[in-house]
C-alpha cells in the first residue's frame, strides 16, 4: 500500500466517524512561542483544547483528522539508522472535548485491523501504570484504558509502563498533555533473551510503535503545575513511513516511496562517492536523504538558512547532509527535485518554489564548500588561547584540538561552521556548552526582535531606499486588504498574524474555508479602487481605550504603546498601528494577490505584492 493510499483511507475513515479533515498547518507554528517547529498534528489545534476558542465556531466540528508535517530535531543525532527520522508525516485525528478513551481505541482498532487489515496477532497495547511513588506530580494508573484494550487483546498483550513511555507532552515546556495508549507491531515475533519480558519498548528491535493515543486532559504550566483542562480530550498520532514500511513488508523506512528515489538520485551523484563499505555507504545515504528531504520541506514553508531558532536547525541539517558528500561539487538540483516530484501532489506548494529552493540551497552550498575548504590551523588562529584547552600532536602536525563549547560557537558564528564540520576538522568540544551559547545568543537577539515595536524592520541597515519605500507601500496595502477582506468575507475575518518584506506582504488572518477565486479577485478589485481613489493617509494619537471605542481596529497579540496611533485611509479604514505608511493610497501602485492558503486551522494566509 503507498503512502498516497495510505493517506486517503485514514482521512475517509475518520470523515466516516463524522471527523472534519483539516489540512497540514505549516511546520512554523502560528503564534506559539513555546516551540520552533511543529512536532505534533496537535499543534495547530491547541486553543480548542485549552477551550481558547470554540471548534464548532471555527472548524464546524469537535472531531478532527489531518495528515500534519511534522519536524523533530530530538533525534537527529540517531537518524542514520532505520527507524529514525527528523522530516515525517503523521496521521492524527483529535476529539475536543466529544469522543474519550473507549471510541478512541475503538475507531484506532477498527482502522488498523479493519481497514488497513493488519493481522491482529502482530499488534500489542501499552497503557500508563501510574507515577512512580515519591514523585511530585502523582497520576494513577489508567485502568480505564487497560480494560478497554482487553475487548480486542489478551491481557498478556497489554503491557503497562510508567511516564517516561506512557505520559505525553507538552511539547515546549508547557501546554495540553495526558496519560497515553501506544500501539505496537510485531516485527518478528520472537522475544528475545529476556523471554516473556521482551514487550514494547524492549530494546531488541521486536517491536516498532506505530501509533500514539494521548488522553489529553491535562495542562503542563511553566512552572510544573498540572491542573486539569476545561474538557477531556483525545489526540493521536501515527508516523505514516512506519505505517507504510509495515504494510510494505520493508525492513526500514528508507526502503518506502518516502525514500527510495531521493536515495537512489543521491547514490547516483559521483560527487557522493561511495567507499564500497556497505553498512557505512547506506548509513550516509539514510542521513543525506532524510535531511535533504527535511531541508526542502522547511524552506518550502520559510524557514531561511540563518544562525538562529528555526534557520539553525535548517543550516545544520543541510550542512550535515552535504557533509555526507565525499567530494565537492555535488549537484544539489537531484535530491531537491527528487523530494519535489514524490511530494508534489499532495503538497503543491514545492513544486510553486522548487526554483526559489534549489537558488538558496546552491547559495548556502557555496558558503558551505568555503568552510569545509578551511584549514584547521586557520580556525585555530582565530580562537583566543582561554579557548583552546588541549592539543593532541601527531607525526603531521596537531590532530586533535579540544577547544571550549564558547569557542566552537564562535567559529560557527563566524564562519557558519557546523558542528559536525568543526568535529570532522578534528575539533572536540563539550556540545552542551555550544548550545548553551546558543540560547544566549538566541535570547538576546529575540529581546532585540521584540522591542522593535511595528516589526517591520524598517530600520534594518541592509534595506536600500528602494526596499524600504516598497515596504511602506505594502504596510498600507496591508490595511487596505484587511478591510477589504471583512467587506468580502464578513466582520470576523481577524488579523492573526503580518509579515512584510521588500517582495511581498504576508497576512494571515481567521476564517474556516479556502477563498473561491471569485473572492479572491473581489478583494483584489477593492483594494485597486482604494488606491486608485488616492485617499489621504492620516494618523491621530489617542488613549488605547479611545482608540479602540472609536472602532479601530487592533491585533490583540500585539502590545501598543498607550497613547496609541490610529491611522487612517481615508475613511475606508482604521486601524492601531506604529506606521510608517504611505501619504496617499495612489503611491502603492497596482494591488497583486499572489497565493491563499491554509497556515494552520482555521487560518488563512494571503500573500500579496504591489507593483
Ligand atoms: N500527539 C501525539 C504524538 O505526537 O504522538
Amino acid at each position: 500500500m503507498k503512502l498516497a493510499e495510505i493517506r486517503k483511507k485514514f482521512l475517509k475513515f475518520f470523515a466516516s466517524k463524522k471527523h472534519a479533515l483539516i489540512a497540514s498547518s505549516t511546520l512554523v507554528p502560528l503564534n506559539d512561542p513555546t516551540v520552533l517547529l511543529t512536532t505534533a498534528g496537535m499543534q495547530q489545534f491547541k486553543p480548542y483544547f485549552l477551550g481558547e476558542r470554540d471548534p464548532i465556531k471555527d472548524l464546524r466540528s469537535r472531531r478532527l483528522a489531518s495528515v500534519q508535517k511534522c519536524f523533530r530535531t530530538s533525534d537527529i543525532n540517531e537518524v542514520g539508522d532505520l527507524t529514525h527520522l527528523t522530516f515525517f508525516e503523521m496521521l492524527g485525528n483529535f476529539s475536543v472535548g466529544d469522543y474519550f478513551k473507549k471510541e478512541g481505541i475503538a475507531y484506532a482498532w477498527e482502522f488498523l485491523t479493519k481497514t488497513l487489515k493488519v493481522p491482529t496477532q502482530r499488534l500489542w497495547a501499552t497503557f500508563f501504570k501510574g507515577s512512580p511513588a515519591g514523585k511530585k506530580n502523582k497520576f494513577s494508573a489508567d485502568q480505564e484504558a487497560f480494560e478497554h484494550w482487553q475487548k480486542y487483546l489478551p491481557k498478556n498483550k497489554i503491557a503497562g509502563f510508567g511516564p517516561e513511555e506512557n505520559f505525553w507532552g507538552p511539547p515546549g515546556k508547557t501546554g495540553p498533555c495526558g496519560p497515553c495508549t501506544e500501539i505496537h507491531y510485531d516485527l518478528t515475533q520472537t522475544p528475545c533473551e529476556k523471554a516473556d519480558a521482551c514487550l514494547p519498548n524492549c530494546e531488541c528491535g521486536r517491536f516498532v510503535e506505530i501509533w500514539n493515543l494521548v488522553f489529553m486532559e491535562y495542562f503542563k504550566s511553566t512552572s510544573g503545575e498540572y491542573s486539569e483542562l476545561p474538557h477531556k480530550n483525545i489526540d493521536t498520532g501515527m508516523g505514516l513511513e512506519r505505517l507504510a514500511m509495515i504494510l510494505q513488508a520493508k525492513a526500514s523506512v528508507f526502503q518506502t516511496e518516502a525514500f527510495t528515489k531521493i536515495i537512489q538520485k543521491i547514490e547516483t551523484d559521483p560527487r557522493f562517492g561511495l567507499t564500497g563499505n556497505s553498512l557505512e555507504d547506506s548509513r550516509r545515504l539514510r542521513i543525506a536523504s532524510d535531511h535533504f528531504k527535511g531541508a526542502v520541506f522547511l524552506r518550502a514553508d520559510e524557514v531561511r538558512f540563518s544562525n538562529k531558532e528555526q534557520g539553525y536547525i535548517l543550516r545544520r541539517i543541510f550542512r550535515r547532509a552535504c557533509d555526507q558528500y565525499l567530494h565537492p561539487g555535488m549537484d544539489l538540483s537531484r535530491p531537491v527535485r527528487a523530494v519535489v516530484r514524490e511530494y508534489q501532489e499532495v503538497y503543491p506548494d514545492l513544486a510553486n518554489k522548487q526554483a526559489e529552493i534549489l537558488a538558496d540551497f546552491q547559495k548556502e552550498y557555496l558558503a558551505y564548500e568555503k568552510v569545509r575548504n578551511l584549514n584547521l590551523q586557520v580556525l585555530l588562529k582565530q580562537l583566543p588561547p582561554e579557548g583552546i584547552l588541549s592539543q593532541i600532536a601527531s607525526p603531521e602536525g596537531v590532530s586533535k584540538i579540544h577547544i571550549t563549547g564558547k569557542a566552537a560557537f564562535q567559529l560557527f558564528s563566524t564562519y557558519g561552521a557546523s558542528i559536525d564540520q568543526l568535529k570532522q576538522k578534528g575539533f572536540e568540544f563539550a556540545e552542551a556548552e555550544f548550545e548553551l551559547e546558543m540560547e544566549k545568543h538566541r535570547t538576546v537577539s529575540r529581546a532585540g526582535a521584540e522591542s522593535k515595536f511595528g516589526g517591520h524592520g524598517l530600520n534594518s541597515a541592509a534595506l536600500s531606499d528602494v526596499e524600504r519605500e516598497k515596504i511602506t507601500r505594502l504596510h498600507t496595502a496591508t490595511h487596505l486588504l484587511q478591510q477589504a477582506l471583512r467587506d468580502v468575507l464578513g466582520e470576523t475575518v481577524k488579523q492573526e498574524g503580518s509579515d512584510i518584506n521588500p517582495e511581498r506582504l504576508r497576512f494571515d488572518f481567521r476564517f474556516a474555508e479556502k477563498l473561491t477565486p471569485e473572492q479572491i479577485a473581489e478583494v483584489e478589485e477593492i483594494v485597486n479602487e482604494k488606491i486608485d481613489g488616492d485617499l489621504p493617509v492620516t494618523f491621530q494619537e489617542m488613549p488605547y481605550a479611545d482608540a479602540i471605542k472609536s472602532g479601530a481596529l487592533a491585533f490583540f497579540k500585539e502590545k501598543y504603546p498607550d497613547p496609541v496611533k490610529v491611522y487612517s485611509v481615508g475613511d475606508y479604514s482604521k486601524e492601531l498601528c506604529g506606521g510608517p505608511h504611505v501619504e496617499r493610497t495612489g503611491q502603492i501602485g497596482e494591488f497583486k494577490i499572489l497565493s491563499e492558503k491554509s497556515v494552520s486551522a482555521g487560518i488563512r494566509r494571503i500573500k500579496a505584492t504591489v507593483a
